[in-house]
């Protein structure tokens, strides 16, 4: 056989990090000459047009995830010619390859270390009966950063994955059976490709890893690295995904209070009440995590703090709960990311017994969805009037503004013409409960490079 793939269809599922591994894939593949898109679970159809290859980059993290992934394999399953190809990757492929594997019509299931061989493995299918392809290539260890970094040009700000796996055993999360062990990536070679993504006219990265916070590289940890990069560059903008409570100590503190480093922080909560936590196998008190946020706003007073909070944990009781709430009022998190606790195999909480029956636990994501629907509308409304840096981001539907502190500001139809990655300072006009809107005020023309 020799028929190469002409075009492929990557479904992407869960956190942030994964989403931009499939993004990576997609440019991979363009690399090697396949029309390749990222596309939603309810566009997969049938393709006519050649070989086709989709992709279904999945995610595993509750039992939910799992389900949104197996079904988007069905969906290709029942579209797919005899001749494309289904590679099932990401987490839920890390952790039950021989479940997905069990699936007729599912061709080949790759762990995410794989994922920088990519266009090795389909080239392999294009010249080979799916039968005779033996085992796929050896990735090293240094590929699994460096395979991210080809750049989309249609991005306005660029992922660099500094870091992977997870040491943390929190007695929930399954996610450390899925990724590994923490490994991060040499700060000379972050160093090094910020200088170039800088130099290319972008304005701003994001740092990711799976537990960002780990950070560690020749005695460098995460504040190390921000100070590297902020001396070996000039003004281009470092936002920070996810990190954990435990790893904000003093040196990290130092480093945030820096102007190019944006006033947004996910910081995961996960309860509000100390017993859960420790139930949870979570190295912090509330009173420690109030001190971080509180540390936080001294010095970025407008900034967005995020969290993910967990409800319905073995054991949780109303008034449990109930401090969830509180702390969630309290603290004013300017987003939730509510979970419903799922049953993960493999880890320490599945086993309890104390189970919170499902329908409490519905109730408790539906309260606890509508405070965070309500929390994050009053953080917007605070900026009704106030101009804001920006930076440009360009979709289907329009152009937005998206703020240093992660106000997502959609703009007038007369603006549609902003170019994405340009760096602006927009007024932030009117907020509704589902939206914000705005107007571009002036555009800093020092930093636009497109
Ligand atoms: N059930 C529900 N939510 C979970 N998370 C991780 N594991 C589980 C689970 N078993 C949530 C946590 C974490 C986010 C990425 O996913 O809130 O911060």
């Amino acid at each position: 056989m020799n028929d190469r793939f002409k075009k492929a269809f990557i479904i992407n599922f869960g956190c942030k990090l994964n989403q931009f591994e499939g993004e990576a894939l997609k440019q991979a593949l363009k690399g090697s000459g396949i029309e390749a898109r990222i596309i939603h679970p309810s566009e997969i159809k049938g393709c006519d047009d050649g070989r086709a290859l989709f992709i279904i980059n999945t995610c595993t993290v509750t039992s939910k995830s799992d389900r949104k992934s197996r079904n988007a394999i069905y969906r290709v399953v029942g579209v797919k010619k005899k001749s494309d190809l289904l590679i099932v990757t990401g987490c839920y492929a890390q952790t039950d390859r021989m479940e997905l594997e069990s699936i007729e019509g599912v061709d080949l299931v790759l762990d995410n270390l794989q994922k920088p061989r990519i266009s090795d493995i389909v080239n392999m299918y294009s010249y080979k009966a799916k039968s005779d392809v033996e085992d796929t290539p050896v990735v090293k260890e240094s590929d699994i950063f460096s395979y991210t970094d080809p750049l989309d040009i249609n991005r306005s700000r660029v992922f660099v994955k500094v870091q992977d796996g997870c040491d943390m055993r929190c007695s929930y999360c399954k996610i450390p059976l899925a990724r590994g062990k923490s490994i991060s990536r040499s700060y000379y070679d972050v160093v090094d490709y910020v200088k170039r993504i800088e130099e290319l006219g972008y304005n701003e990265i994001v740092l990711t890893g799976i537990n960002l916070g780990s950070y560690m590289y020749g005695g460098k940890d995460l504040a190390g690295l921000i100070e590297e990069i902020l001396k070996n560059t000039r003004t281009i903008g470092i936002r920070l995904s996810s990190i954990e409570p435990m790893y904000f100590k003093k040196g990290l503190f130092d480093i945030i209070g820096d102007n190019r480093v944006a006033p947004h922080f996910h910081i995961p909560l996960q309860s509000g009440s100390d017993r859960i936590l420790r139930a949870m196998r979570r190295p912090y008190t509330i009173e420690r995590f109030v001190s971080i946020v509180d540390k936080i706003r001294e010095s970025k007073p407008d900034v967005h703090i995020a969290t993910d909070i967990i409800v319905g944990f073995p054991g949780e009781t109303e008034i449990d709960f109930e401090k969830s709430c509180s702390l969630m009022e309290e603290l004013r998190f300017s987003s939730v990311h509510v979970f419903k606790y799922s049953p993960r195999k493999g880890t320490e909480a599945y086993s309890h017994t104390n189970n919170v029956p499902e329908i409490v636990k519905s109730e408790r994501s539906e309260v606890a969805h509508r405070m965070a629907d309500r929390l994050n509308y009053e953080f917007r409304k605070n900026f009704e009037g106030k101009v804001r840096d920006a930076i440009i981001e360009k979709h289907e539907y329009g152009c937005i503004a998206v703020t240093d502190n992660y106000i997502k500001v959609l703009l007038k139809d007369s603006q549609k013409d902003c170019k994405p990655r340009m760096r602006v300072k927009v007024r932030i006009e009117r907020v509704t409960s589902g939206q914000t809107t705005g107007e571009v005020v002036s555009v800093n023309r020092n930093m636009v490079n497109t």
